[in-house]
């Protein structure tokens, strides 16, 4: 029988499971499946955790959400298209819910069946090797203590890119007398509350981390930009200057000539690739982008087509697109769809790489990654879904943001899936500061 290893069990490893879970509801044979987490627990970055650095088994925490994070993107787009969130809430729910609904709703489609079942938790992956034949996939049991080896025919990679930081270093730092950290170690904006914050990068991190120690009563924030601002209309006590210089021992200097007494540090500088239980010549090497190379249909690694990596693209697209991945890969593991030659592959590949290479603004950026996911999409039998309607969103959702940064998540859509429109939220983000799934759902 066909021996399946998922490595991972976030959304990614999750969509994989219930892929070959409704294939089996449909009578066909699946193959043995084993997943693996390091976690306790499945539901990947959006089960938060508190804990920073090591775990209590000595195992890097892999977590990098905080209190009080809210969906940064409209919940109607990453909406599962064989589980609504009516379906699952019962009722319309607005459309930019904080993590622990969302991580309510990614559990409660998995949690019927006996998938949990196929997760051998708290065990860590180690080391992956292929002899030509079969992958030899090594593990550590973190409770036990003890390293143990499996014979697979397959591997899914499914263990996310946004836990690894990659921290660069700033002259000063050695002597700046207060806290320097990482957004993978950012837990609660309450912790800034009368303090001067810098915040460096210019990406999702930088904002929403910037946003957030100025929503729960930071003195200041000043993000640092690398290339490109981000340009929205910051709020009062908050600013954009161009690139950390250096640090003098409080002050940070820009090159723009901008100085500022600080407190603390914020490095939202992202995230590594990376991939240490993977041997050599398996381990995908890339930047964050949204078509990373040597990946067909940005799921089956081109040397080795046994292996298949899931999510490794940056993302506008997240559950539904995981899911048309995994779909996908589904299909391919049990031989519904065929890899084409290697010339094939290696064209489509570059037509990908090359049409990424020449987007120039987000809203190309969407068309992009909706055009990838619609054609993977069809590849499958992945239930309907509107990914017209999802682009027009992600289009809107954009332009909402720049409008005005502090008000966007207060609006409304429509679902792809069932047609019901969110309602608004009794509270507008900015005045929200409890973020439960108890008071959003009841208030
Ligand atoms: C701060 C932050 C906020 C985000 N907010 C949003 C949002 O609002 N909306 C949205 O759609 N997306 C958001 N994302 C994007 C996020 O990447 C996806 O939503 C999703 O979590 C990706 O799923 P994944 O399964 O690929 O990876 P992950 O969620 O990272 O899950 C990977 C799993 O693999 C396990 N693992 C890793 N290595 C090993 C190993 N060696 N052995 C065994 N198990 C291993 C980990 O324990 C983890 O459970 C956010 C990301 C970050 C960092
Ligand atoms: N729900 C939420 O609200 C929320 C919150 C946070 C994050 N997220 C998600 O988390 C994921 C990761 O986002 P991310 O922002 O952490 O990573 P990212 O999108 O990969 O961005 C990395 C940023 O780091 C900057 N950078 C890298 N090296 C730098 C250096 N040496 N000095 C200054 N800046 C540097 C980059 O700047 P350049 O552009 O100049 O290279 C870029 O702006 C995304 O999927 C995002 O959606 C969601």
């Amino acid at each position: 029988m066909t021996k399946v290893a998922i490595i991972g069990a976030g959304p990614c490893g999750l969509s994989m499971l219930r892929s070959f879970e409704q294939a089996e509801k449909k009578g066909e044979k699946i193959p043995e499946i084993v997943c693996f987490d390091k976690q306790e627990d499945w539901g990947g970055l959006w089960n938060y955790s508190w804990r920073t650095g090591s775990d209590q088994y000595g195992d890097p925490v892999p977590n990098s959400m905080y209190r009080y994070l809210w969906s940064n993107g409209p919940k109607e787009c990453l909406e599962f298209a064989d589980y609504s969130f009516d379906e699952h809430f019962g009722k319309p729910i607005p459309s930019f819910p904080p993590r622990e609904v969302l991580y309510d709703y990614i559990l409660g489609r998995v949690s019927k069946g006996n998938l949990k079942n196929k997760v051998k938790f708290n065990h860590c992956v180690m080391n992956t090797t292929f002899d030509g034949e079969k992958f030899e996939v090594t593990y550590r049991d973190k409770k036990n203590d003890k390293i143990s080896k499996d014979i697979f025919d397959y591997v899914v990679v499914s263990t996310g890119h946004f836990s690894v930081p990659f921290i660069p270093e700033y002259q000063g730092m050695k002597s700046f007398p207060g806290r320097i950290m990482h957004s993978h170690d950012f837990r609660d904006a309450e912790e800034f509350r009368d303090k001067n914050v810098v915040v460096l990068g210019s990406s999702y991190s930088a904002e929403d981390v910037a946003l957030q120690c100025h929503k729960y009563g930071a003195k200041s924030v000043t993000i640092g930009y690398r290339h490109n601002p981000m340009g929205f209309k910051w709020p009062n006590g908050m600013k954009e200057v161009f690139y950390l210089d250096r640090l003098e021992g409080s002050k940070a200097i820009f090159k723009d000539g901008h100085e500022q007494e600080t407190d603390a540090i914020i490095l939202c500088t992202g995230y590594l690739h990376h991939f240490p239980f993977l041997s050599e010549e398996l381990k995908l090497q890339t930047t964050n982008r949204l078509y990373p190379p040597m990946l067909y249909k940005g799921v089956v690694w081109q040397n080795n087509h046994k292996l298949l990596y899931l999510g490794m693209q940056d993302q506008f697209h997240t559950f539904n697109m995981f899911d048309c991945q995994a779909w996908f890969a589904r299909d391919v593991i049990m031989d519904k769809i065929k890899i084409p030659k290697n010339s094939e592959i290696e064209n489509d590949i570059n037509k990908w790489v090359s049409m990424e290479e020449k987007l120039e603004n987000p809203d190309q950026m969407i068309d992009f990654q909706t055009e990838y996911t619609k054609e993977l999409h069809a590849m499958s039998d992945y239930p309907k879904i509107d990914f017209e309607l999802i682009r027009k969103h992600f289009k809107e959702w954009e332009h909402h943001k720049v409008e005005n940064i502090m008000t966007y998540r207060n609006k409304s859509f429509s679902s792809p899936v069932t047609g019901s429109v969110a309602p608004i939220h009794h509270t507008s983000w900015e005045n929200a500061m409890d973020d439960s799934l108890k008071t959003f759902l009841n208030k």
